[in-house]
C-alpha cells in the first residue's frame, strides 16, 4: 500500500501586481522581466504579472512576461468585472501557452453600498455574466477547453457568509476554476479566516470543482497566519509577495509561507514546488529593484534571521545546530557574515565563492566585480559574503538599465558644528568635459544633492533616503538608497561604498540618471479598486 502523497499548495506570486501597488515601488518593464525570470527559477506556480488595463506600461509588461515565460509558468493578469478590462487582460495574455485571467468584484456590504452602489442581485448577475464572458473569450483559442480562470470576491472576509457562498457557487458554475478569498483590508484573524473557508467548503455545493485560494493583507500583521489557517481549512492556493510587498502593510510574505510549510510539514501535511535556496537571492533582487529595504530581523530573509549573539545560544549551536536553529541558512540561500577570502586568494577562489552565493556572472561583469573586490580588500579589514553580494548586485540589471548619462568624478564635503555645510561635486556627461559646482545646504548631503541638481539641470524632490551597513564591523560598507520625485514620478537609486557620503552621492546621481532617461512606467490611468 503506498503512503498518501501530501497535497501541493499552488504558490501564486503577486509581487508584480499587488506588490507593485506599494507607494514608491513601481517598476519598469525591464525590471519586471528580471523579477519574473527570478520567480520562474524560484519555482512559483503562477505569476500575476500585472493589471493590463491600468496603463499602457502595465499592459506591455504583462504581454512581455507572457511571451517570454508563458511556456514555463502560468502567467496571470487582473481584470475588474468589466468587458474592456477582460478584453485587455486577454490581449496581453493570449500568447502565453499557460495563462490565467483573474476577475474580481467586491462583495462586502460596505463596498456594495459605497463603492459599487450595486445591490446583491446585481453583484450576482455581474459575476455570472463576466465570468462567462471571460470563459468564452479564453475558449476562442483552439487549444483551450477548460480556461484557467480565477474569480475573487473582493473584501470577502467582511462579506456575509451566506451571500459569499452564493457568489462563489455562481462563479464556479459560470466557469471559475479557482475561487480566491481575499482579506482585502487585513481584517481577519486566523480562527475567523479558517472558519470562513470551512463554511464555504461545507455550504457551496460545487466547491469541489474549484481550487480555494487565500489572499491576505497584513494590516494587523496576520497575513501569513491567516493564509496558513486557510490551508488548514482546505485552501490549496496561497497568494503572496516577495518580502511581503504590497499596499499599506503589504501582502502575505511568500518566503514565510513557503518556509512555514516546509519546516512544519509534519503539521500542515502539504508541500510547495518552491526551490527554497533561491529565496534569499530573490528577496535581495526585489529589494534592490523596488528600493524597499528588508528589516534586519525580518523572518527568513532578514540580515539577522540566522545570527546568534547570546553566548548560551552559541554554545548550544556548537554542540548541535538544532538546539537553536529550526531551518538551515543554506535552505533559504542565506548570504550572511561568513568571512570570505582576502585579496591574495585569487580569481579562481573568488569565482567559486561568487558561484556558491548563487550568482553566475558574465565574464566582463566578473572582471569588474573582481577589481572592486580587490579595491575593497585594501579599504576594509574583513570582507564578508554580504559585501560580495552587494558588490555583485550593484552590477545586476545594468544591462537592462539605460546607461548612465552622468558619471561621478569626485565629491568633497566640508561640514561640522558651527560651519556652513558645503559640497564640491564634479560630474561628467558622456564625452563632454567634466563640470564642477559647489553648493551649501542644511547638511553635507543636502549640499551634494543641490550641486548635482544644478549641474544636471534636473530638479528632483527627495522623498526617501536611507543608509544601512551591508555587513559588520566599524569599516563596514554603507548602502545608500534614494528616492526622488520628478514631474510626479518616482525614481530610485542605490549606491555602495565604505564611505557613506560617496554611497549617497552615487545613489542620488543614479536616481537623476533614471529620471533623465525616463524608463519609468507611465502613470496609472485608474485605481485598481475603482
Ligand atoms: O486585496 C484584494 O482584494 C485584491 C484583489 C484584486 C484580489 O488584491
Ligand atoms: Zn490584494
Amino acid at each position: 500500500m503506498s503512503a498518501t502523497q501530501p497535497d501541493t499548495i499552488t504558490i501564486f506570486d503577486t509581487t508584480l501586481r499587488d506588490g507593485e501597488q506599494s507607494p514608491g515601488c513601481s517598476m519598469n518593464s525591464a525590471e519586471k522581466l528580471e523579477i519574473a525570470k527570478a520567480l520562474v527559477e524560484l519555482g512559483v506556480d503562477v505569476i500575476e504579472a500585472g493589471f493590463p488595463i491600468a496603463s499602457p506600461d502595465d499592459f506591455e509588461a504583462v504581454r512581455a512576461i507572457a511571451r517570454e515565460f508563458g511556456n514555463r509558468t502560468v502567467i496571470c493578469g487582473l481584470a475588474r468585472c468589466r468587458k474592456p478590462d477582460i478584453d485587455r487582460a486577454w490581449e496581453a495574455l493570449k500568447e502565453a501557452e499557460k495563462c490565467r485571467v483573474h476577475v474580481f468584484l467586491a462583495t462586502s456590504p460596505i463596498h456594495r453600498q459605497f463603492k459599487l452602489k450595486m445591490a446583491e442581485e446585481e453583484i450576482l448577475r455581474t459575476t455570472v455574466e463576466m465570468v462567462k464572458y471571460t470563459r468564452d473569450l479564453m475558449c476562442s483559442r483552439p487549444d483551450i477547453t477548460t480556461p484557467n480562470l480565477e474569480f475573487s470576491p473582493e473584501d470577502a472576509a467582511r462579506t456575509e457568509l451566506d451571500f459569499l457562498c452564493q457568489v462563489v457557487e455562481k462563479a464556479i458554475d459560470a466557469g471559475a476554476t479557482t475561487v480566491n478569498i481575499p482579506d482585502t483590508v487585513g481584517y481577519a484573524t486566523p480562527a475567523h479566516f479558517k472558519a470562513c473557508i470551512e463554511y464555504l467548503k461545507a455550504n457551496v455545493t460545487n466547491i469541489g470543482k474549484a481550487v480555494i485560494s487565500t489572499h491576505c493583507h497584513n494590516d494587523l500583521g496576520l497575513a501569513v497566519a491567516n493564509s496558513l489557517a486557510g490551508v488548514e481549512a482546505g485552501a490549496r492556493q496561497i497568494e503572496c509577495t516577495i518580502n511581503g510587498l504590497g499596499e499599506r502593510a503589504g501582502n502575505a510574505a511568500l518566503e514565510e509561507i513557503v518556509m512555514a510549510i516546509k519546516t512544519r510539514g509534519d503539521f500542515y501535511g502539504v508541500k510547495t514546488n518552491v526551490n527554497t535556496p533561491k529565496l534569499f537571492p530573490i528577496s535581495r533582487l526585489v529589494s534592490r529593484i523596488t528600493g524597499m529595504t528588508v528589516q534586519r530581523n525580518k523572518a527568513i530573509v532578514g540580515q539577522n534571521a540566522f545570527a546568534h549573539e547570546a553566548g548560551i545560544h552559541q554554545h548550544g549551536m556548537l554542540q548541535n545546530r538544532a538546539t537553536y536553529e529550526i531551518m538551515k541558512p543554506d535552505d533559504v540561500g542565506y548570504v550572511g557574515t561568513n568571512l570570505v577570502l582576502g585579496k591574495h586568494s585569487g580569481r579562481h577562489a573568488f569565482r567559486d565563492r561568487v558561484n556558491s552565493l548563487g550568482f553566475v556572472l558574465e565574464p566582463d561583469v566578473f572582471e569588474r566585480v573582481f577589481d572592486e573586490f580587490i579595491a575593497l580588500c585594501d579599504k576594509k579589514k574583513d570582507v564578508y559574503d554580504a559585501d560580495i553580494a552587494a558588490l555583485i548586485e550593484s552590477h545586476l540589471g545594468e544591462k537592462s538599465d539605460v546607461p548612465d548619462r552622468w558619471k561621478l568624478i569626485s565629491v568633497q564635503t566640508f561640514a561640522g558644528a558651527a560651519t556652513i555645510p558645503t559640497a564640491t561635486v564634479e560630474l561628467q556627461c558622456e564625452s563632454e568635459p567634466p563640470c564642477r559646482d559647489a553648493a551649501t545646504g542644511d547638511g553635507p548631503l543636502d549640499a551634494i544633492f543641490l550641486a548635482m541638481k544644478r549641474i544636471t539641470g534636473v530638479a528632483g524632490t527627495l522623498r526617501n533616503f536611507q543608509v544601512r551597513s551591508v555587513s559588520g564591523g566599524e569599516d563596514a560598507q554603507g548602502e545608500a538608497f534614494v528616492e526622488i520625485f520628478v514631474n510626479d514620478k518616482s525614481y530610485h537609486g542605490k549606491g555602495i561604498s565604505t564611505d557613506i557620503i560617496q554611497a549617497s552621492a552615487e545613489a542620488y546621481l543614479k536616481a537623476l540618471n533614471r529620471a533623465m532617461s525616463d524608463k519609468q512606467p507611465t502613470k496609472r490611468v485608474l485605481a485598481q479598486h475603482d
